[in-house]
């Protein structure tokens, strides 16, 4: 048996068509951990009845995540509402200061005022806060943490991890493979960024606007501030540096943050596109060492979390509507850069909610739940 803490080794599926460009690996980055072996006595869940808490409490589930017990936690709006966990009913709590009694893990996933106002709260009650807000990213006290690309982070928590924002993780998983070969000097990344990017309200907002734009009637969008239904809009987040926008420059800041290299530049459009789910993103990277496209092609199958579709004759590469529900960073279309020896283009797709979210945070509590199993602590005990 392979000792708890370790990643299980990539394999890496080549399949050799007629231009052997099918490259496919899909592997968890690590075994999913097993129910039966309990690390945290009462993990909650925060924001569970929003569009990255839903999926979070699936995941929880879904990979047998090693908790005792769950609690659920949202707005007075959702307080006494009802949903379904491990087979059974569970009422849905209003967050407090009191809710993290006894609680060993919080998995949040609010806006960024509420993460700032409840992360301390548990913090002081000995719980660990994996958080999926902006609000501590950046705080240099706060590991950000994607486990494929840096998972030693954690080692250095406080009380709080945070987990990226959904553009930037999978742009930094594509990135990751080609900074450690070749290092990356420079990158120009435009985003299609899907409406669940911008919770349940964008969902509903995308759907019912464009029910009424079929049946001619008006419809008072609340999530986006011009319609989304048969539009292309280039605003994500609000007006934050020279020109860019909030959305662009985490794109910036996290990507440095995470890579541990303040040297790489980038240059980020985010654009919110008439998608249910899913984020795509078309990326030119330069490198230092300039990397061919099978190179390329080999280092990102040898990725933990990368999925390689690349078949332009046969019309294959990720769309949303192929990897929605799906883990795993998605890249096809890998070309090299027309304009520059040393640039490299190519195309990613991943489920925003999942990977760019909800997978990514329980993959953080699932590193912690190994490390507190590698120490030999007891249920209970606080991390
Ligand atoms: N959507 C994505 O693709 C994505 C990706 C990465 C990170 N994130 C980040 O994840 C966080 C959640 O995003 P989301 O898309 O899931 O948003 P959402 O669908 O709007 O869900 C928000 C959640 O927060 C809860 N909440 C709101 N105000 C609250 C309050 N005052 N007290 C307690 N709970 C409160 C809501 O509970 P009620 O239902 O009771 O209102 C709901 O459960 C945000 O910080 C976002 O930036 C989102």
């Amino acid at each position: 048996m392979r000792p708890q803490g370790e990643p299980v080794a990539a394999e890496a599926v080549i399949v050799d068509r007629r231009r052997a460009i099918y490259t496919s690996v899909s592997v968890p980055v690590f075994e999913k951990a097993q129910v039966e072996n309990i690390v945290f006595d009462v993990v909650a869940v925060v924001g569970a009845t929003g569009a990255v808490g839903r999926i979070i409490v699936s995941l929880l589930e879904e990979r047998r995540f090693p908790a005792r017990s769950v609690k659920f936690l949202a707005s007075q709006r959702s307080a006494g509402t009802k949903l379904r966990f491990r087979g059974e009913e569970q009422t849905i709590e209003e967050l407090s200061p009191e809710a993290f009694e006894g609680v060993d893990l919080a998995i949040g996933s609010t806006p960024d005022p509420v993460a700032r106002e409840f992360a301390p709260w548990a913090v002081e009650r000995g719980c660990v806060v994996i958080d999926e807000s902006g609000y501590f990213r950046m705080d240099p006290k706060v590991p950000l943490v994607i486990p494929e690309v840096n998972p030693q982070a954690v080692e250095s928590h406080q009380g709080i991890i945070s987990s990226p924002n959904c553009s930037t993780t999978q742009l930094v998983v594509a990135l990751k493979p080609l900074h450690d070969a070749a290092r990356v000097r420079r990158v120009v990344v435009s985003t299609y960024q899907a409406a669940s990017g911008i919770g349940v309200a964008g969902s509903r907002d995308l759907e019912q606007g464009t029910h009424a734009r079929l049946h001619g009637q008006p419809f008072h969008y609340e999530a986006f501030a011009h319609p989304i239904a048969f539009n292309v809009i280039p605003q994500i987040g609000s007006e934050k540096h020279q020109g860019y926008t909030s959305e662009e420059m985490k794109m910036v800041h996290e990507t440095r943050k995470i890579l541990g290299d303040p040297s790489i530049q980038i240059c980020p459009t985010c654009v919110r596109v008439p998608v249910g789910n899913v984020h795509s993103e078309s990326i030119l990277v330069e490198t230092e060492r300039p990397i061919e496209v099978d190179e390329a092609r080999r280092l990102f199958a040898a990725m933990p979390g990368v999925v390689v579709v690349d078949d332009l004759p046969a019309g294959k590469y990720p769309m949303p509507l192929t990897c929605d529900g799906r883990d795993e960073v998605f890249i096809g279309r890998i070309r090299k850069d027309l304009s520059h020896p040393s640039g490299l283009a190519f195309w990613c797709v991943s489920d925003n909610l999942r990977k760019g979210a909800a997978t990514n945070a329980v993959q953080i509590g699932e590193l912690l739940a190994r490390k507190r199993a590698g120490q030999g602590r007891p249920v209970g005990a606080r991390a």
